[in-house]
């Protein structure tokens, strides 16, 4: 669609997570003039839900290199050693520039950094702010930064497409803004960067712990605009989310790996610790392997889910260190102090997303994409758990230097493309791609249910079950649909088991054939 409006800013910060206003806040301290734009309200998205905490090694006697070590193990073989580097090497400042701009984490008596572990991790190296909520509270020092800076936010705002010059260089973005007065309807921010901090893709299956506003958004809008896509195969699914029985749908509650850290046990219905004896780490060891675990677990016994047990915690620690997962759990009528928590994997993190160079840019001159929708090459095959608040941080400083480096005028967007060939899918198709994806491109994947979701998503592209009129709902569903489509694509082509990525028929990993990324990118201004 055309924009009604049009509004000016020097860098359009698309998202408003750790990566999206961390830029903004760098970016508006070096003097640019800075719009963030975000689908909800400033705090909505995956930050504020983050639970067990950042990984940094700021720990007596650990290391950056103790760190990269981890990283690269849990990743494997796929990350980008250089791009681990910077993380781990550049993590502790950042971590202390993020307490520098308010962010008050849990510390000792004597005001030393808390730091628990979790999966893959050979250290006590995460932090974490009022027990289990510590991207509630990263999300609220930063939002209240970004606020005291007096950067300008356009809430309840979708990004549509990036506008071009006609050079090819990002000069903005379209977007469709839900409100009234100034900024109605569709209108473009003209910039001379377009930063994507759009978060995730949880949302292509059915349960996940992402938010509601997780749809593909920033990969979508990258793929249209001809970036470079990578490692889309690669979705983590989370070993320990709240059980809500078969049929439950939808963002669910986090279970965080932290409750594991601090001693909890994985059991089946007999009270057996199936971990023990598969890994050296056993409920600790990197995420991949534990939710394969439970799956295996699940399969032997037919039951629908597993259990964490962490009575042992008291009813006191889990007030203290663990208040959000018990209010959650509660709210459910379970009870941890006095019964193990049933727990099953589901969707949580994304590890590829737009291919980006150590300073963030993709293959789209002045596009930028950080956190979670990008792909820095940190993660490779399976990220290593809690890294993800620190490479938003990180390589959001990097963005900002990278762009305020750099001098040149915003370029005059040349017209939008043609509308897409295709239809857009109604709203109510989001349920319909939810439950092919679960059923063909889930924790297990094989060339059959694989081909099978292909063809599904294949016909529903072609032919909506019910077309719909744009709007944002039939918007997002559509960015669904292409990213679910390129998800499918990349996993079937994939035929190997690595990291968290699947296939029943090609359960070894393959490194005469698959030591290598996919990359994918669409003809522009198509879909
Ligand atoms: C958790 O708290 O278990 C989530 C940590 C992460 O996903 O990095």
């Amino acid at each position: 669609p055309r924009p009604g409006w049009t509004a000016e800013a020097d860098v359009v910060v698309i998202g408003s997570g750790v990566a999206g206003l961390t830029v903004a806040l760098r970016c508006a301290a070096a003097g640019a003039a800075v719009t963030v734009v975000t689908k909800a309200r400033l705090d909505d998205g995956s930050t504020r839900w983050a639970q067990g905490g950042i990984a940094a090694a700021l720990g007596e006697g650990d290391t950056p290199a103790q760190h990269l070590d981890d990283t690269l193990v849990a990743g494997a073989g796929l990350c980008d050693e250089q791009a681990v580097r910077t993380l781990v090497t550049e993590g502790p400042d950042a971590v202390r520039r993020l307490i520098g701009t308010g962010a008050r984490f849990d510390t000792d008596a004597a005001g030393e950094i808390l730091l628990t572990r979790e999966g893959g991790h050979h250290r006590s190296r995460i932090a974490h702010a009022g027990g289990d909520a510590t991207g509630a509270e990263i999300s609220r020092a930063l939002v209240a930064a970004v606020r005291a800076a007096g950067i300008r936010t356009i809430e309840h705002a979708l990004v549509l497409d990036l506008l071009k010059d006609a050079q090819g260089r990002a000069a903005g973005v379209s977007l469709h803004v839900m409100g009234e007065g100034q900024h109605d309807g569709v209108g473009a921010v003209r910039a001379r960067a377009v930063v994507l901090a759009t978060g995730g893709m949880g949302q292509v299956f059915s349960a996940t712990t992402n938010p509601a506003v997780s749809t593909g958004d920033g990969v979508a809008l990258a793929l249209r605009a001809g970036a470079e896509i990578s490692d889309l195969e690669f979705v983590q699914f989370h070993p320990t989310v709240l059980w809500l029985g078969p049929g439950a749908e939808g963002q669910l509650p986090l279970v965080s790996e932290a409750v594991r850290g601090e001693g909890a046990h994985l059991v089946d219905a007999d009270g057996r610790r199936f971990m023990v004896g598969q890994h050296e780490l056993a409920e600790l060891a990197p995420r991949d392997i534990v939710a394969k675990g439970i799956m295996r677990r699940m399969r032997e016994t037919g039951a629908g889910h597993m259990y964490l047990d962490a009575r042992h915690f008291g009813a006191r620690m889990w007030a203290e260190r663990f208040p959000t997962i018990l209010a959650a759990c509660r709210a459910h009528g379970i009870d941890p102090v006095t019964e193990p928590i049933p727990v099953a994997p589901a969707a949580h993190y994304a590890s590829g997303g737009v291919r980006t160079d150590l300073s963030g840019r993709s293959t789209v001159p002045g596009l930028y994409a950080c956190g979670e929708v990008a792909c820095t090459g940190v993660h490779g095959a399976n990220r290593l758990a809690s890294n993800s608040l620190l490479e938003g941080l990180v390589f959001a400083e990097r963005i900002a230097a990278d762009i305020t480096a750099a001098g040149h005028a915003p370029g005059e967007p040349v017209a939008p493309g043609e509308e897409p060939a295709e239809p857009l899918p109604a709203p109510e198709a989001r349920h319909t791609i939810q439950r092919i994806m679960t059923a063909g491109a889930g924790v297990l994947r094989s060339e059959e249910s694989l081909a099978t979701a292909a063809e599904r998503l294949q016909a529903l592209a072609q032919a909506p079950e019910k077309p719909a009129e744009p709007g944002t709902e039939s918007w997002e569903t559509a960015n669904l649909l292409l990213v679910a489509r390129v998800l499918v694509a990349a996993a079937r082509l994939r035929e190997e088991t690595r990291g968290s990525h699947w296939r029943e028929d090609h359960p070894e990993r393959d490194e005469a054939a698959w030591s290598r990324h996919l990359l994918v990118t669409l003809r522009p201004d198509r879909t």
